[in-house]
């Protein structure tokens, strides 16, 4: 057994629990979590699973509908923050701003398990999680556990003024910054603006979730994920430092977008081979090959 298991006390001393909430509290010192704004999901490994068991809830709550299928994750457990929470907030009240689920055996309802005190519920971003993790997990063979949403403006402010299509904002921020190719090598993908909360923009987003490891909403913010939380958290602020990148010299250039100096797809194409990234080639511009 892991000595954190061993030596906690209680749920919040297990070792992905302090992830998840060092995670909650890294993302809102950036900024990227006004109000409620943001939310996180962690799918819990077999062991985690173990770990916790021993501090879950003597009886678990209903079984309550979700407005997804997501069958391949009959029976996973996610810690989730809570619908409405403060990201600032969940480290110092851990069990009342997040908490515990268990996704039943056909993957359309789900129970608590641990945490939500006080009448609290998953985010309401919740569809979206699971079904972002039921293609992230078979895109990556099971790898991708963590699901993270915020709300960062300079990624928010780009929505509103260049083209919404994935290949367009991820060319702008590749040739943002050099290391956004080793970042994301797949690109961005990007939701057109869309009510938040619900199915459809669950089924939009995953859809998209089976080609790249990061999602922006427009006029909204970002999903990024990854096989841990250091990933998931690295992939949200290289994106956001891009996207601040683009906004900052933009702004320097009176607004156009025309650059003195930008980085080529040769450039592109080079960093790809000296790092051997599975890079996207048709967000390339093919005549440079
Ligand atoms: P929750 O408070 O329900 O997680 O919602 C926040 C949010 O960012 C919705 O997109
Ligand atoms: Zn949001």
């Amino acid at each position: 057994m892991r000595d954190d298991a061993n030596l906690a006390t209680c749920m919040e001393e297990l070792a992905f629990m302090r992830s998840f909430v060092r995670l909650c509290d890294d993302g809102y010192r950036q900024g990227w979590h006004e109000r409620n704004g943001g939310n996180l999901t962690y799918r819990m490994a077999t062991e985690d699973v173990a770990f916790a068991r021993p501090f879950f809830n003597e009886t678990p709550g209903e079984w309550k509908r979700m407005d997804v299928e997501a069958p391949s994750m009959a029976g996973e457990f996610f810690v989730s923050t809570s619908a409405g929470s403060y990201m600032r907030n969940i480290s110092s009240e851990t069990s009342r701003y997040a908490g515990i689920v268990e996704i039943n055996d056909e993957g359309n309802a789900y129970r608590v398990v641990w945490g939500f005190e006080d009448g609290g519920r998953p985010t309401s971003e919740l569809s979206s999680h699971v079904l972002n993790h039921a293609v992230r997990a078979a895109a990556t063979d099971g790898a991708c556990r963590v699901m993270y949403h915020a709300h960062p403006s300079s990624v928010i402010a780009m929505t509103m003024v260049v083209e919404l299509n994935s290949r367009t904002i991820t060319r702008l921020l590749w040739q943002a910054m050099t290391e956004s190719i080793i970042a994301f090598p797949m690109g961005v993908g990007v939701v057109p603006w869309m009510v938040p909360g619900g199915a459809d923009i669950a089924k939009a987003t995953s859809k998209l979730m089976r080609t790249y490891d990061a999602v922006i909403w427009a006029s909204h913010g970002l999903f990024a994920t990854g096989a841990d939380f250091d990933a998931a958290f690295g992939l949200m602020h290289a994106i956001e430092k891009a996207a601040g990148v683009y906004v900052r010299a933009r702004c320097m250039n009176g607004g156009s977008d025309n650059f003195r100096n930008t980085i080529t797809d040769e450039g592109l194409r080079a960093i790809a081979e000296e790092f051997n990234l599975p890079i996207n080639e048709a967000f390339l511009e093919e005549t440079l090959i």
